[in-house]
């Protein structure tokens, strides 16, 4: 029987709602498949918290998360009583710096019974690696001359480092899927940073020569991903254009609610965390409304993480039968609460050899 130690923060407004069903989800999933079960252990971090004890998180925390095989977390903020950079910086973002979580994987992929506003949307399942440490976000530059002739530099930061290892993931990935590759570059425009990244790319698929890549400037990336989405299958990208393209990613698979997402730590000195892409949602918490469909996927990207492939197709199977059965929260189209959605899922979880 493999045991995971799981720590599990649902944080704030709609993860309150989402992470509980999910750990049912979890617990549901390891009932089936009888060889693996979780110990969950909860922490009551988040604005609440943070209203109590003036921090969003203890002094130790980070030190508390350690012992874990992963994290999983719902969502931070509560803008009304708790400002975004205090709450968001306390706790998501200082979990992901100190755990050098640097690498943010997003998947996005058309399921049955979703309204995707492209015509088809069949056989679009894509995996976005984003780069998350540096790039263009990064907080080299400032502004000097304050008044009219004020200027502002913001420099990007490429390493060689941080850009290989998005890079190499980026291969690695595609080898265990389609074996596409494709990197977002803007090397006509960007003359310095990006022919690096570009060089880098070329490179790394030295060691994977079963690995079809090619790369895309990114203007023309983001309109392909419209006109033939079904081209793509793995897509690795620097920090910025990695966030845009999954925006764009979580657009054509219909709702924001859906959309799950990884924090991993590659170097394997910290635990991973699992968080979906969507945040608090204070306009829709307290209804029971929420879609757990991204915290439930998310679920499963930390099940793929720990090895136990099998239960996270699983699971996945059982969101697309869900969906493909009209069983839909209202974000997508449908009437059903949280619970039933997630009860749902649950009953149609099945054993896979
Ligand atoms: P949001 O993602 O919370 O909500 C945006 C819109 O999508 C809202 O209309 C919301 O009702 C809807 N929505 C989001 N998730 C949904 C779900 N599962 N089911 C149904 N509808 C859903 O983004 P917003 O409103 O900009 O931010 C609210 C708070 O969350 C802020 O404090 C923000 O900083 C924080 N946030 C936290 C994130 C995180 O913890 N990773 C990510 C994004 C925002
Ligand atoms: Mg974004």
């Amino acid at each position: 029987m493999r045991n995971y130690k799981i720590a599990v923060i649902p944080g704030d407004g709609i993860g309150k709602e989402v992470v509980p069903v999910t750990m049912d989800v979890l617990n549901h999933a390891a009932e089936c498949f009888q060889d693996a079960a979780f110990t969950f252990t909860e922490f009551p971090w988040g604005c609440d918290y943070y209203l109590e004890h003036g921090k969003m998180m203890d002094d130790d925390g980070i030190e508390q998360l350690e012992e874990f095989d992963a994290i999983l977390l719902g969502a931070v903020g509560d803008p009304e009583r708790v400002p975004d950079h205090i709450s968001l910086w306390g706790l998501l973002i200082k979990i992901r710096r100190s755990m050098e979580q640097s690498l943010n994987i997003r998947p996005a992929k058309f399921f049955k019974g979703l309204a995707s506003p492209l015509a088809d949307p069949r056989d679009f399942d894509i995996m976005v690696v984003r780069e998350n440490s540096e790039g263009e976000y990064s907080e080299a530059g400032g502004r000097i001359h304050r008044g009219q002739d004020e200027l502002a530099i913001q420099n990007a930061v490429f390493t060689r480092k941080a850009s290989e290892r998005a890079i190499r993931y980026g291969y690695q990935l595609a080898g265990e899927r389609k074996g596409k590759l494709t990197s977002a570059t803007k090397s006509n425009g960007i003359v310095h940073s990006m022919p690096f990244w570009d060089e880098i790319f070329k490179e790394v698929s030295q060691e994977f020569p079963n690995v079809e890549a090619t790369q895309q400037h990114i203007d023309a990336l983001a309109a392909f991903m419209v006109s033939k989405p079904h081209e793509f299958d793995v897509i690795v990208a620097s920090n910025l254009f990695g966030d845009i393209l999954t925006d764009l990613g979580g657009a054509i698979m219909g709702s924001i609610g859906i959309a799950p997402a990884a924090n991993l730590n590659t170097n394997g000195d910290h635990p991973s965390m699992f968080e979906p892409v969507h945040g608090s949602a204070p306009d829709i918490y307290g209804q029971g409304i929420a879609n757990p469909l991204g915290q439930i996927w998310t679920a499963k990207m930390m099940l793929d993480h720990l090895g136990e492939f099998k239960m996270g197709e699983s699971i996945l199977d059982a969101i697309e039968s869900t969906t493909a059965a009209g069983i839909k929260t209202q974000d997508i189209g449908g009437d059903s609460s949280t619970v039933e959605v997630a009860r749902e899922v649950c009953d149609r979880i099945k054993f896979k050899e």
